[in-house]
């Protein structure tokens, strides 16, 4: 996507399409608005007047210029009341102007970054940059052209501002940023597991490196084993692909200042091994990567904006297969931690390679380490889809990530994690058991991940609801949705002094 700002009146823009904000309970037009309905004769005035224009959040409604060297089309989307405005309300509208560009093929919009809104015009940049970086995205890799209907991709966006040049060209960058690196984490989800298998997402991983100088290192099963990482081996000893251990440096910092280690389980694919899965919908389980998918779009978007501050990104990868050397139920396997586990059902495997992904973070001295996981089904049925839980050993750190959430439209909301769930877990032959039974399934499998992190200040998310779906927001598509990238981006930054 080509990102451009204009610092100009948003009417004198040559455009294909220019798309004003419009707020709910408009009557007297001013600016933009009063310009635009002088430049189509009073339509604008006329459509309030007969309520065809209401500001309703979403709402569309198309006009056209009678006259001038200016913009083609005018697109109204309502903002719902002004007051109420937000930055996921602004990422919705332009997530909307993306849909209505596309049904007319257009490759080209500009944005008017209203000047009275009531979100500061650098967040307001972002937001709507990031709407629309969002939903122009698409995963056609794999599909044939289609003939009869070419699909058009928007492939332009101008923000039109009259505000503080410095303040809005910084929101455009981080918004751009932020959104590309979901939009690589979406890509790597739709990628069905024959495709991104843990040897691929290494290879992107180094990729990045290359591009960006992230410094990568891929441990594959040989360094794997020497590390001790007993837990990690076994999820993949049931399947052909080896397992890859990925690792992202990204030093901005001071060389001696403690690093942000961010975990993303990539599991590329999850069919349960010996406890294996019903068949009914196994095919999401390919989204199973999701959480490291996450961890390398988040750096991605950390080198681009060179954040000034050490940011580490860890990614096990392996597939959850069943073969004849496959891990069995009652199987003890031995952690990089030291610990011993009993495996009592195959299918909770996510929670094991973190373990020894966690085990390894600590030997890095992180000020914090965040993980993120499609961990348990358990999650969906507490939270739905509407937000991940949160969980962790330091309440501040629980809050930055809530703050995180709320600014970037991916909530995540908390559970407990007290002492009296661990006994759950006790195993008559191993230090622990992986599994803690029906209650408290997201706690649980949280639980045991704590086992891992020793003293570090360490916060959890479970995304088995969040991570992809129908896509039913305006600026996502039914799939992979990327989240958490940009929560994880926001939090990093809120840690920038
Ligand atoms: N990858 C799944 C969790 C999951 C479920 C993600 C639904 C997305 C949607 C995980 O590995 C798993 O299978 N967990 C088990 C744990 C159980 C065996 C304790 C689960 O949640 O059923
Ligand atoms: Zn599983
Ligand atoms: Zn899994």
């Amino acid at each position: 996507m080509n990102v451009e700002l204009i610092l100009q009146n948003p009417l004198n823009v040559s455009t294909p399409l220019l798309v004003l904000p419009i707020p709910r309970g408009t009557d007297a037009l001013d600016g933009a608005l009063e310009a635009a309905d002088t430049l189509t004769g009073g339509d604008l005035q006329r459509a309030l007047d007969r309520k065809d224009v209401t500001g309703k959040k979403e709402e569309t409604f198309l006009l056209f210029p009678r006259e001038g060297n200016g913009p083609e089309r005018i697109l109204l989307v309502g903002t719902g009341k002004k007051e109420e405005v937000t930055p996921e309300i602004l990422r919705r509208i332009a997530g909307k102007a993306v849909r209505v560009a596309e049904g007319m093929k257009l490759s080209s919009l500009s944005f008017w970054l209203d000047p009275a809104a009531s979100v500061p015009e650098g967040t307001f940049a972002q937001a709507v940059t990031e709407g629309i970086v969002l939903a122009a995205w698409s995963f056609r890799e794999l599909k044939g052209d289609d003939d009869e209907s070419p699909h058009v991709e928007v492939e332009a966006l101008s923000l039109i501002s009259q505000g503080n040049e410095e303040e809005v060209r910084r929101g455009l960058l981080i918004g751009l940023a932020q959104a590309r690196g979901e939009n690589l984490a979406r890509t790597l989800q739709c990628r069905p597991g024959n495709v991104a298998t843990p040897t691929h997402l290494g290879e992107e991983a180094k990729r990045l490196g290359k591009e960006l100088g992230l410094n990568v290192t891929v441990f594959g099963p040989k360094e794997i084993e020497e590390e001790g990482m007993g837990a990690l081996l076994a999820v993949a000893q049931g399947s052909d692909e080896p397992p890859q251990f990925i690792i992202l440096e990204h030093r901005g910092g001071e060389k001696d200042d403690a690093p942000l280690v961010l975990v993303g389980k990539g599991l590329t694919f999850d069919a349960g091994g010996i406890s294996i899965k019903p068949a009914s919908g196994m095919e999401d389980m390919k989204f199973d990567m999701s959480g490291g998918a996450a961890v390398i779009g988040a750096m991605q978007a950390v080198a681009e904006l060179s954040l000034p501050i050490n940011v580490t990104g860890i990614v096990p990868s392996s597939e959850n297969l069943l073969n004849g050397k496959a891990v069995k139920p009652g199987d003890v396997i031995h952690t990089r931690e030291g610990k011993t586990v009993e495996v009592i059902n195959t299918d909770a495997e996510g929670r094991l390679i973190l373990a020894d992904a966690l085990s390894y973070a600590q030997t890095l001295q992180p000020a914090a380490i965040v993980d993120c996981a499609t961990l348990t089904g358990a999650c969906v049925i507490a939270l739905g889809h509407h937000a991940a839980a949160v969980l962790g050993t330091d309440d501040g750190l629980v809050q930055e990530l809530r703050e995180a959430g709320d600014r970037s439209g991916e909530r995540c909301w908390p559970l407990p994690l007290w002492d009296e769930y661990r006994e759950q877990l006790n195993s008559t032959v191993a230090d622990l058991k992986n599994v803690g039974g029906r209650s408290a399934g997201t706690i649980t499998a949280a639980t045991f991940l704590k086992e891992f992190v020793g003293e570090t200040k360490w916060a959890h998310l479970d995304i088995a609801g969040t991570a992809y779906g129908e896509g039913k927001v305006s600026y996502r598509r039914k799939g992979g949705y990327g989240s958490p990238t940009r929560t994880l981006l926001e939090w990093i930054r809120s840690r920038v002094a």
